[in-house]
């Protein structure tokens, strides 16, 4: 890596973009920060990936360069120094460097187990460095089961579960103990809602609290069927329809996403599939809720390899069985989620081979 590695952003989105670096643990804390011109130059510890520069270039005008940055003065700020004295010197190295943030809410995907004893000294040193959030909660175990609700446990501030999230100006409550919510989509999220035309229908068959189907009926005259198992999930979405202006109507249904294929078939342009781990054994049903004229499912699936190679033969290999046309226009990895396995999101066209029976 090389030492004077960093990333020059619009001066406009300085903040915001350092921010996203300290999240994604690529800021380099020993240089600091340098504004010429209308840009800033942001030092980085490592080279971001794909996913994580786009994710910053949806904020602003993005470049990795090389630029010698000035050191950073001394002070008593880091997590290290704060916990200076009070943690075995030993576990230093074994603190978090990155975590996620929901609304007011710290979320660590993991905390050292050798830390488990210290958990609430680190979580509180953890709030004093970051003064604006109230709670911070740790990822015990994996997110399992059928709601992909994770266990979690608080460690330190408010001990709540419950906070509001922004998200391209949309208002999203989560409750992270009762329904899935990743930060980690936004930028997915805003994606698939510019791709979107009004007058379109929609089913976002997974929909959790809402964040595809409202970031979607925010920007556009749709309708948008948003279907999902957890009632929890739903309770929730209905209250974030209520925090949000919508140009679009959202239709709340509780209810499993392959029977609610067999009662609303073929009305839908655009299928929305955010259930990675098992997708593709819903592909027939995202077919179903889709017009005879075709349209666009945009499927996410988990892949071992950045080429996508791999989800792409699975994706062939579902389509066979299926039968009608499939047209891969494009894919992309979303976000890393464990050492080599990346949530990847294939968007397909898919037209049936022959006229789909009328329902009545
Ligand atoms: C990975 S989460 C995605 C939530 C949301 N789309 C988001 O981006 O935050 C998947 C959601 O699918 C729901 N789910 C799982 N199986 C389902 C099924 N058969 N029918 C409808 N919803 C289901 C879960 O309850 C969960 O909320």
């Amino acid at each position: 890596m090389s030492e004077d590695l960093c990333l020059r952003v619009e001066r406009k989105s300085g903040e915001q973009i350092r921010k996203l670096m300290l999240r994604r643990g690529l800021l380099d804390h020993s240089r600091r920060i340098a504004a010429v011109g209308g840009f800033v130059f942001i030092p980085l510890s490592r080279s971001p990936t794909p996913p994580e520069l786009e994710e910053a270039g949806a904020a602003s005008t993005v470049e990795v360069c090389s630029e010698k940055l000035p050191a950073q003065e001394p002070k008593s700020s880091s997590l290290p120094e704060i916990l200076s004295g009070r943690l075995p010197p030993e576990l230093v190295f074994r603190l978090p460097r990155s975590y996620d943030v929901v609304g007011d809410i710290m979320l660590l995907e993991t905390l050292d187990p050798e830390l488990a004893p210290y958990r609430g000294l680190v979580g509180s040193a953890l709030l004093e460095m970051n003064p604006g959030l109230k709670t911070v909660l740790v990822k015990v175990g994996k997110v399992e089961g059928e709601f992909r609700v994770p266990r979690l446990e608080a460690i330190a501030g408010l001990h709540s579960f419950e906070t509001i999230h922004m998200e391209y100006g949309l208002r999203l409550k989560v409750d992270l103990s009762k329904a899935y919510f990743s930060p980690r989509l936004g930028y997915e999220r805003h994606r698939v809602a510019q791709a979107v035309n009004d007058g379109e229908t929609i089913v976002d068959m997974f929909a959790g609290v809402g964040p595809f189907s409202l970031m979607i009926a925010k920007r556009a005259m749709v309708r948008v069927y948003a279907i999902d198992k957890n009632p929890d999930a739903i309770d929730l979405l209905r209250e974030n329809m209520g925090l949000n202006m919508l140009r679009g109507e959202v239709i709340p249904i509780c209810d499993d996403a392959r029977a609610v294929a067999e009662k609303i078939p073929h009305m839908a342009d655009r299928v929305i599939m955010n259930l990675p781990g098992s997708s593709l054994e819903f592909l027939e049903a995202a077919t179903k809720f889709l017009r005879e004229s075709g349209g666009n499912i945009h499927l996410y699936t988990f892949t071992p390899d950045q080429t996508l190679a791999e989800a792409k033969e699975r994706l062939l290999k579902a389509t066979q069985k299926i039968g009608g046309r499939f047209e891969l226009r494009n894919s992309r990895v979303v976000k890393p989620v464990a050492p080599r396995r990346w949530q990847a999101a294939l968007d397909i066209f898919f037209v049936a081979d022959r006229p789909i029976p009328s329902p009545l």
